[in-house]
C-alpha cells in the first residue's frame, strides 16, 4: 500500500477535526500500509536484516544502481532494509508523501535544522517546548551563526512580528510539552505561507491520531517515535514528514550524519505501531479520565489537559484535535517542591521516569527530573513551578492509575 498525500479535496479544517488523512481507518493503516503482501520466506512478518553494507554482483550493477537511483541496499549508514516499511506506514498514518525514519526525536529535530538553516538566518519558535530542543536551539545554532527568537506560545501576532527576510522556519509543538498548549494549526500554516518560511510542528505528544497538521497547510511534521508511536518504552526513533521535495536535502544529511535507526529498532517500532490505534483510544480514555479525577481533587491547584473545558486551549484543541493524549501536568496545592516529590515518590503503579507515550504509567516532577540544573530564574522563564508533577497515562485501567493517584495525593 503506498503512502498517499492529505487528502486536498476535502475542507482542510473538516478533514483534520472529523477524519484522519488515511485511506482505511487508522488501525487497519497501522498494521497493513507500507507492507509487502507476500514477504520474505512467506513469513506474515517482515525480516530482521543485520547488514552494515550491501553486495553488487559486478561493476555495471554498481553503475546502473547510480544511474537508475534504484531501491536497494548500499551502506548502512545511508538507509536499513526495514526503515522503508515503517516510513510508508508513517507516512500513510500521517497523509505526508513521505517520511525518514531517525535514531531518535533529537535526532530528527536537529537533522531538519541543520539540513535547512545556514549562517545568518534565523527561526522563531514559540517558547514552550521540550527542554532539549530549545537547548539545541540556543546554544548550538547559535554557535553556526543562526539566530533563534522564542516568543510566547500562542502569540501569532508576536511570531509575525519577528519574522525578517532572514526567517527560514517557524517551529512549534502541539500541544507542548509540559504545559499541554495547543496551537491554531490553519494561523501557524498561514502565516508560514504568507512570509514564505518553513513551517514545522513536532506532534509528539498528539501523534497522528489525535491532529493531522499537514492538513492544515503545515509544511513538515515530526515525532518522537520512542513515544507513542513506538509505544513500549523500549525504543528510541523519531521521524520526520512532508513533501518529496522538502524532505530530499534532509535525507541526504541522514546519510551523512548517520543518524539512522538499527534494523532492529525498525522492527520494534513497526510491531509497536500494529497496536498504535488500539493504545491511542486507551491513552485518551485515561487521560481525560485522570484529568478529570484531579480537577476536582481538593489538594489540586490547576490541571493542564486540552480536554478539559477548563483549560486555556481547550477551544482550539476541540478544533484541531480527535482526542487529547495520556499526558496531563497538574499543580498541587500549597505544596513545595520537597512535598511534591513526596507526592511522586508514593506512587505504587506509576513508575518514576522520564518519557511518556508507553503502555507504563509513568510519572515525574519536572523541576527534578528536567530542569534540576536551571536557575530559579530560568525555572520561572519556563514556566516549571516547583509544585509540579508531570503523569503520562499508559494503557492500564483507568480506575488504577486513579487509585494509584489517589493514594499518591494523600501523602505529606
Ligand atoms: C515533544 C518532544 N519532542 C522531542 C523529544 C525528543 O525525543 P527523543 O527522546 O526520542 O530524542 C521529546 C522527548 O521527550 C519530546 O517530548
Amino acid at each position: 500500500m503506498q503512502a498517499t498525500p492529505s487528502d486536498v479535496s476535502r475542507p482542510a479544517q473538516q478533514s483534520a477535526r472529523k477524519t484522519p488523512p488515511t485511506e482505511q481507518g487508522v488501525s487497519t493503516t497501522s498494521v497493513h500500509a507500507g507492507e509487502a503482501r507476500q514477504k520474505s520466506n512467506n513469513a506474515i512478518t517482515d525480516s530482521v536484516v543485520l547488514a552494515s553494507t550491501f553486495t553488487f554482483e559486478n561493476t555495471q550493477s554498481i553503475i546502473d544502481f547510480i544511474d537508475n537511483d534504484e531501491e536497494r541496499g548500499e551502506y548502512g549508514r545511508y538507509g536499513v532494509p526495514g526503515e522503508q516499511v515503517v516510513e510508508r506506514k508513517l507516512a500513510a498514518l500521517e497523509g505526508a508523501q513521505e517520511a525518514i525514519l531517525y535514531s531518535s526525536g533529537m535526532a530528527a529535530f536537529v537533522g531538519v535544522l541543520n539540513s535547512t538553516l545556514s549562517s545568518g538566518d534565523e527561526i522563531v519558535f514559540f517558547d514552550e517546548c521540550y527542554h532539549r530542543s530549545r537547548e539545541y536551539c540556543r546554544k548550538y545554532l547559535s554557535k553556526f551563526g543562526v539566530v533563534t527568537k522564542e516568543v510566547k506560545t500562542g502569540d501569532y501576532d508576536a511570531m509575525e512580528a519577528a519574522i525578517t527576510p532572514n526567517t527560514k522556519m517557524l517551529v512549534s509543538e502541539s500541544p507542548t510539552n509540559p504545559h499541554m498548549s495547543v496551537i491554531d494549526l490553519d494561523r501557524f500554516a498561514a502565516i508560514g505561507k504568507q512570509h514564505g518560511v518553513t513551517t514545522i510542528i513536532d506532534a509528539t505528544l498528539a501523534t497522528p491520531f489525535n491532529i493531522s497538521p499537514i492538513a492544515h497547510g503545515v509544511d513538515l511534521v515530526m515525532h518522537s517515535a520512542t513515544k507513542y508511536l513506538g509505544g513500549h518504552n523500549d525504543l528510541l526513533a523519531g521521524v520526520v514528514l512532508g513533501t518529496k521535495e522538502l524532505l530530499a536535502p534532509i535525507r541526504k544529511l541522514r546519510g551523512i550524519m548517520g543518524s539512522i535507526t538499527t534494523p532492529h529498532n525498525c522492527y520494534l517500532l513497526q510491531r509497536g505501531l500494529k497496536t498504535f490505534g488500539l493504545r491511542m483510544k486507551q491513552h485518551n480514555e485515561n487521560g481525560l479520565a485522570v484529568a478529570r479525577f484531579l480537577e476536582s481533587h481538593p489538594r489540586v491547584e490547576k490541571v493542564y489537559y486540552p480536554g478539559l473545558e477548563t483549560h486555556s486551549y481547550h477551544q482550539i484543541a476541540k478544533e484541531t484535535m480527535r482526542g487529547y493524549g495520556g499526558l496531563v501536568t497538574f499543580l498541587v496545592k500549597d505544596a513545595d517542591w520537597k512535598q511534591t516529590a513526596a507526592i511522586v515518590d508514593a506512587a505504587k503503579m506509576a513508575r518514576i521516569a522520564p518519557s511518556l507515550g508507553g503502555v507504563e504509567t509513568l510519572i515525574e516532577q519536572p523541576l527534578v527530573m528536567s530542569y534540576f540544573q536551571c536557575t530559579p530564574e530560568e525555572r520561572v522563564e519556563f514556566g516549571i513551578d516547583d509544585n509540579m508533577i508531570r503523569l503520562a497515562c499508559g494503557i492500564e485501567d483507568s480506575v488504577d492509575i486513579i487509585a494509584d493517584l489517589e493514594q499518591c495525593l494523600a501523602a505529606q
